[in-house]
């Protein structure tokens, strides 16, 4: 990478204007090359990811597969092919996740899309089997730079702003918010968590330190996402595990970047969580 990760997560936000440009050929065979190596998730789940170009079918059919916001003129799709795991939707927005910062850094802009791909013609560019799922796609292309974080939908999602760090952030129980002392080195590292994209701009992701482990759960959003009728209607994936590993992706990046090494494991401390919030994984430091 030619940035620092914590630039690359600064420069980052979501795209939905693009210049009528193609991707140049030598941005193309980069990010091509990035997306062979994003093979297997963090978790063990398997995927393959593509670079399409896009075509005005492909952008017109966007808005009946369940995506919100208008997006102009995205000149590529980043297309990838999940197989089933239980934790399989964490290792699909993990994998992406990494791969839209990689197109960052090479100057182009990106943006997440959730919706109904598993049926749709995105299904046939990637030649998908009947093991696997598109739980989302990416668009991506040049930015068109006067439009930039200025956008109506920008405001719609409060895209600029995220919730506050005690708010994310806990020590021992989720009682205790962890206080920028407490979390010592890894302060910044939560920052970059804290601007990590998410589906509506959500932020389901909670972070429980407990001496040397940081507990990550999902506390999902009263009345978005699985289980609710727009989610069924639609046949949307749950969006909101794809947000965990986007944020388990952010945090990994950041911590090795630190030096602060570690690795995932399941290890769930069983504390007292509150309503509609549920264990995902833990990272320990070495
Ligand atoms: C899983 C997922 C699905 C998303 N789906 C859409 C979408 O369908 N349409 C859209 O315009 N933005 C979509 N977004 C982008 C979010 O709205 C955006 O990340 C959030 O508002 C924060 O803004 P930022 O990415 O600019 O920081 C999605 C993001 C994620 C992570």
């Amino acid at each position: 990478m030619k940035s620092t990760i914590q630039e690359i997560i600064g420069q980052r936000y979501s795209c939905r204007s693009y210049l009528d440009e193609p991707i140049r050929e030598m941005h193309r065979q980069s990010l091509k090359d990035f997306l062979e190596t994003q093979q297997i998730g963090p978790l063990g789940t398997h995927a393959r990811f593509e670079l399409v170009a896009a075509t005005q079918d492909d952008r017109q059919s966007l808005k009946g597969l369940g995506t919100y916001g208008f997006i102009k003129n995205p000149t590529g799709f980043i297309i990838g092919a999940l197989e089933q795991g239980p934790k399989n939707l964490e290792d699909y927005g993990y994998l992406l996740e990494h791969a839209i910062l990689a197109a960052t850094d090479i100057g182009l802009g990106t943006c997440w899309l959730g919706g109904t791909f598993t049926k749709s013609r995105f299904a046939k560019k990637i030649s998908l089997r009947d093991t696997e799922t598109i739980p989302a796609v990416v668009a991506t292309g040049y930015i068109v730079e006067k439009i930039g974080r200025d956008g109506q939908i920008r405001k719609y999602l409060s895209a600029n702003r995220r919730l506050p760090k005690e708010q994310l952030f806990k020590i021992d129980t989720f009682g205790s918010p962890l206080t920028t002392e407490a979390a010592g080195a890894y302060a910044e590292l939560l920052e970059m968590v804290r601007w990590a994209p998410s589906a509506s701009n959500k932020q389901p992701w909670r972070i429980v330190r407990i001496g040397d482990t940081w507990h990550f759960y999902l506390q999902r959003t009263k009345g978005y996402g699985k289980g609710t009728l727009l989610f069924s209607v639609l046949r949307l994936a749950d969006l909101q595990r794809v947000d965990m590993g986007i944020a388990m992706c952010h945090f990994e990046l950041t911590a090795r970047a630190l030096g602060l090494n570690g690795h995932w494991a399941n290890k769930d401390p069983q504390i007292k969580t509150p309503e509609n919030t549920e264990y995902i994984v833990t990272w320990l430091n070495e």
